[in-house]
Order: structure tokens, then C-alpha cells, then sequence
């Protein structure tokens, strides 16, 4: 197993056969243009007079992109460098201590491992380790997390509770454009919390290789929060872009459940990881994820004679198995819970 975590290996000249992806999936070069109109929504004008004008904002985004930063998002900068700190020094604790939360399972509250979960059913490997904790309601949780480094406990809680508020906040503004009724996103819709991040050591030749696989996510909303490493990519009318990190922002990405809710108003952008040749990169992720039970379909505001449903109800836990059952991905899952054109 120690071997199995990218994190615990040491000076990599070359890249193992098995993360090489054929020419077809791989980046293929090195450099790329990055995303230059990504909109960036300062979150403490949405207390004051601008309100409508951040909604705006957001509603335009969340059409065009599915994607877009924030800054004054209330989580402070000091909470935010403790948290990536940790975590940075979490990947680097020693191999036989990470170990003890390795798992390929879906069932733990926290789990490690590298690549994917199919690690040993997989032609290739994705250049990543992750580590996964459940978050919502900590202390169903928490005891069952790392208790080092020293103040991961501490800080962690501390994060999973104020980026809960900040995504809520946001959830809040894309109920008010989209004319819901207030707190339709509360409860069922997030009642499950993951975090998610991801570790890349550097890579001798990133043209060769993938961090993280093309994918929508398949939930309701994310939040990233990036190192100062480059990585992500949006693709975007046709060709791939980089996501430059913004110091202090968050990402908020929609996931396919509220493409879904949104009755395709909205977008759900397709991502991916890049590797990097001389530095680690760190990338904390937040998951807003609807409970498994809870059926989802087009907000009943936002569908009429002339707009009809475009998708039937479904319930996540469907969805979900449609997607790993089948082993395609979730956009192409979503495909499945779409109504017949009449
Ligand atoms: C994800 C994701 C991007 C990143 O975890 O779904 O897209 O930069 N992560 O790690
Ligand atoms: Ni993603």
C-alpha cells in the first residue's frame, strides 16, 4: 500500500508506464491559454445596496460558465492558510500513519487513497492522491478524523462549518435570481457535506498525464479552494483553459443537480486536473450533496407550457448508481433521467 500513495514516493525522474495516458485522453502540451473573463463576484457587496447587481452577476455566470470566483466570502484569509497548511502537512506525515485511513470504499466517514477508487481495476492512473472526509453534522464525524498534525481537528471543524455558511449564502443569491422560494436548497438538497482534497506531487512531464479526469461534478454545489499551484482547466467553447488561482478566492462550481433544478438554465462546466513539474499542489474541496433519498427535478417555478421539464424526478441515489454502475460519467449519466421530446 505505501507505495500506492503518490504522496509517499520520493524523487521521480520519470513517469511510470502506468500513468502515461494514450495521445487521445492526454493534455499533450504543456502550456495553455488561460481563462481570462472567469467572473469574480465580491460577496460583501451581496449585504448592501448591490445586492440585485450580485445576483445578476452570479445568474449570468452560472448560465455561461457554471463557474466563477468570489472574494470576501467570509471565511478569513488566516482560517483559510491554517486549513491548507494542514492539509499540505497531512500528505507529507509518514507513510505508515496515512495508511491507516487508506480505503477504496465509499462507506467511511474519512478515507485516503490515490488515483481513483477503481485504483486496481484501472488501465491508467490519475498523477493524484485523495483524501475525503464526510463534514455534515461534525459530530457525526469528527471523531473519526485524523488527530494529526496537531490542530487538524481544530481546524478542519472550524472550516467545514464556516465554508458550509459561505456555499449557503451562495445557495441563498441563486434562489433569490432564480425566484424560488426562499430556503428551497435547505436540508435534503445539502444534506451531505464532503471534503475532498487533492494532492499532486510534481510531475516529470504533465504533457503526459492527468491529475483529475474531464468531469461535471455530479452533485449540487462545490467550492475550491486552490494552493498557488495552477492546475484546473475549464473547457470552454472547444478548447481547454487554465483556471489562474486568484489569492484569497474561492471557486464555486454547479454541479449537474443544479443544471437539473435549474431546468438547464444553468451550466455545469467540465474540469480537469493538469500536473505541474516542480511543484506540490493542494486543492481543498467542498461537496454540497443531496441526501440519497430526495427526489430532484426541475424547480416547478421554473417549468411551464412553454419551458416544459427536461428531465424527470429522480432521486440521487439513482443517479449516483446510474453513474458508477454504468462506468460512464455523470454528465452522460444525467442523459439517462432526460424526458422524450415529445
Ligand atoms: C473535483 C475537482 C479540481 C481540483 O474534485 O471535483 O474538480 O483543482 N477538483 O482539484
Ligand atoms: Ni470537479
Amino acid at each position: 500500500m505505501e507505495l500506492l500513495l503518490m504522496s509517499n514516493w520520493t524523487d521521480v525522474q520519470s513517469t511510470p508506464e502506468t500513468y502515461v495516458f494514450p495521445p487521445d485522453k492526454r493534455p499533450g502540451k504543456l502550456i495553455f491559454p488561460d481563462c481570462k473573463d472567469i467572473p469574480t463576484i465580491d460577496l460583501e457587496k451581496s449585504e448592501g445596496l448591490e445586492r440585485a447587481e450580485v445576483i445578476e452577476k452570479i445568474m449570468k455566470a452560472s448560465q455561461e460558465f457554471g463557474f466563477f470566483q468570489v472574494i470576501n466570502h467570509g471565511v478569513s484569509q488566516g482560517l483559510m492558510e491554517d486549513t491548507m497548511s494542514v492539509f499540505q502537512e497531512f500528505f507529507g506525515m509518514p507513510a505508515e500513519y496515512k495508511a491507516s485511513f487508506y480505503s477504496s470504499g465509499t462507506n467511511q466517514s474519512c478515507r485516503i487513497y490515490s488515483s481513483t477508487l477503481n485504483y486496481h481495476k484501472e488501465d491508467f492512473h490519475y498523477w493524484r492522491d485523495n483524501f475525503t472526509q464526510s463534514c455534515h453534522p461534525l459530530e457525526d464525524h469528527v471523531q473519526s478524523w485524523p488527530e494529526k498534525p496537531t490542530r487538524y481537528r481544530e481546524v478542519t471543524s472550524t472550516y467545514c462549518v464556516e465554508v458550509r455558511k459561505f456555499l449557503l449564502r451562495i445557495l441563498d443569491l441563486i434562489c433569490e435570481g432564480l425566484g424560488l422560494k426562499l430556503g428551497y436548497f435547505e436540508d435534503e438538497l445539502t444534506k451531505i457535506q464532503l471534503l475532498s482534497v487533492n494532492h499532486h506531487i510534481p510531475c516529470p512531464d504533465p504533457s503526459l498525464t492527468l491529475g483529475m479526469p474531464e468531469h461535471c461534478d455530479p452533485n449540487l454545489i462545490s467550492m475550491l479552494h486552490q494552493c498557488a499551484v495552477p492546475g484546473l482547466q475549464l473547457f470552454k467553447d472547444g478548447q481547454w483553459l487554465g483556471v489562474e488561482p486568484v489569492p484569497d478566492a474561492f471557486i464555486v462550481i454547479a454541479g449537474l443537480q443544479l443544471k437539473v433544478i435549474s431546468n438547464d438554465l444553468f451550466t455545469s462546466p467540465i474540469h480537469r486536473v493538469v500536473t505541474h513539474t516542480k511543484d506540490k499542489r493542494t486543492t481543498i474541496g467542498t461537496f454540497l450533496i443531496p441526501s440519497g433519498d430526495f427526489q430532484i427535478e426541475p424547480a416547478m417555478a421554473l417549468v411551464d407550457t412553454g419551458n416544459p421539464p427536461v428531465y424527470g424526478a429522480f432521486t440521487y441515489k439513482e443517479f449516483f448508481s446510474t453513474f458508477t454502475g454504468k462506468d460512464c460519467d455523470a454528465q452522460s449519466a444525467l442523459g439517462c433521467f432526460k424526458k422524450q421530446l415529445e
